[in-house]
């Protein structure tokens, strides 16, 4: 699949998303590329009328795209609850627990997911997978035990490697903690490794996103789009 389709998918699915919201709703907005194209979907239907009752987003860049279009963004702390989360996601399964973190905004996402009454995915096909897997599972650590920890994961037999910039720096989080991709694929047991990492001092969160999204949109290739819930 050249970059070209997958970006048409995406866009697909963000457009899609789009229809989805309404005047009042207390919207939480995610990253990454499939996002941007939902934020632009967004933008024009501001124009038409769209007047959200609150919007939050996961990171610096969708908050300065949403505010170049002409939306007031708010904090989480702002609102008791978000009525919906419209997010990208790295890999998802069939029972809609995902990989999520590629774009290294996974605490701020996994905060507003769970504080959101609805989550839905937008998605091209690729992302959908049978097992949790192929794609590389990000840890968001403390720099303070980010090498003890590194070796702890090391030693379970995790493959993980530090997070780094295109220039070969360490890739520093909006926390500013660091980020350690685990290798290991497939997940054997998605569920116990999330609760190994849950419980491992020195960890801020993980990519394991799991009984969180109710809603997942498919761009498929063919040009239709799939709901799963
Ligand atoms: C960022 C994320 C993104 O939602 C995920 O990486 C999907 O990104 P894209 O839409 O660019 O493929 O979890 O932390």
């Amino acid at each position: 699949m050249s970059e070209v389709d997958q970006n048409t998918m995406k866009e697909k699915a963000a457009q899609r998303a789009a229809d989805t919201v309404w005047s009042g709703m207390r919207l939480g907005v995610g990253t990454g590329s499939t996002v941007k194209f939902f934020i632009d979907a967004l933008g024009k239907r501001r124009k038409e009328g769209l007047a959200l009752g609150a919007v939050v987003t996961t990171s610096d860049r969708s908050r300065q795209q949403l505010e170049s279009l002409g939306f007031t963004v708010g904090e989480l702390s702002d609102v008791e609850h978000l009525d919906l989360t419209i997010d990208g996601a790295d890999r998802v399964d069939s029972h809609l627990d995902g990989i999520k973190g590629g774009g290294g905004a996974l605490t701020m996402e996994k905060n507003v997911a769970v504080h959101s009454l609805h989550n839905t995915w937008i998605v091209d096909e690729s992302k959908v997978v049978d097992h949790l897997g192929g794609f590389p599972l990000p840890v968001e650590v403390l720099p303070i035990s980010a090498k003890q920890v590194f070796n702890q994961f090391a030693d379970e037999g995790l493959l993980p490697r530090f997070r780094t910039t295109d220039t070969n720096e360490r890739y520093v989080t909006h926390y500013g903690n660091f980020i350690i991709d685990l290798y290991i694929d497939p997940l054997p047991a998605p569920r116990g490794l999330a609760s190994y990492l849950d419980s491992t001092v020195g960890v801020v969160e993980h990519g394991l996103f799991l009984g969180i999204c109710d809603t997942v949109i498919i761009a498929h290739e063919d040009n239709t789009i799939e709901i799963k819930k």
